[in-house]
């Protein structure tokens, strides 16, 4: 399975390279067979040698060049970075990125070979719109992204259970997942509101492949009892 954490806009380069550390010991103690990704913030990138993948939470699609406030592929080259998440309800929605800039921005780093997390998810008024809207919102998500590129992985993020607390149903996680597999049969991760206490649930559920944890995961004790679920099932 695939566990991945989120880290955002939180924890300096120092306290991600205690982060990590604490990490690559617990699966080092127990033994853990499953993919781990953490996603630090930019500046807290770094060059590591481990089990534990690093990858970048933005990246914009040059080598290098003017745009400022940017990093590129020089920046993720110099710490043998080849993750990269793509799509996040917080760059779509905050940042405002749109489906033309993430497109080019998936067939940059695709090219490039990286390992691609790259969500999708529909915000509360597209749900309660029924099922036929939300799926053609989620669809329109999936306009331009090369499907069925080997280093994808897809991740589930409904936006309205993005650090509000709220999931969905297991029942409407594992409906949702099982529609999806039909567009892709990359892996798909669920994210949102994943915790430890309804990780190992959700795990077990039928076309989930893993989660993408964003702040449960700050705390290296919490990710680890999930990657030892994970480990276990
Ligand atoms: P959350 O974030 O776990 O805090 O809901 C998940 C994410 O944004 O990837």
């Amino acid at each position: 399975m695939i566990i991945a954490a989120n880290l955002k806009t939180n924890l300096t380069r120092a306290e991600t390279g205690v982060y990590v550390e604490e990490l690559e010991s617990y699966m080092k103690a127990h033994d853990i067979s499953q993919e781990v990704l953490v996603f630090p913030a930019t500046s807290s990138l770094n060059e590591h040698n481990g089990e534990v993948i690093i990858g970048a939470q933005n990246a914009y699609p040059t080598n290098s060049g003017a745009f400022t406030g940017e990093i590129g592929l020089d920046h993720l080259n110099e710490f043998s970075i080849k993750t990269i998440l793509i799509g996040h309800s917080e760059r779509r929605h905050i940042l405002g990125e749109t489906q033309v800039e993430l497109v080019k921005k998936f067939n940059f780093y695709k090219e490039q070979g990286f390992k691609i997390v790259y969500c999708v998810g529909e915000p509360l008024e597209k749900r309660e719109a029924g099922k036929t809207q939300m799926m053609e919102y989620i669809g329109a998500q999936y306009e331009g992204i090369d499907t069925a590129y080997e280093n994808l992985i897809i991740a589930y993020e409904p936006v309205w259970a993005i650090g509000t607390g709220l999931t969905p149903t297991l029942e409407d996680i594992q409906a949702i997942h099982t529609d999806l597999k039909e567009k892709s049969h990359a892996p798909l991760l669920y994210g949102g509101s994943v915790k430890v206490n309804n990780a190992k649930e959700v795990l077990e559920l039928q076309n989930v492949d893993g989660i993408l944890v964003g702040s449960a995961a700050l705390y290296a004790e919490h990710f680890c009892s999930m990657i030892q679920f994970a480990q276990d099932i």
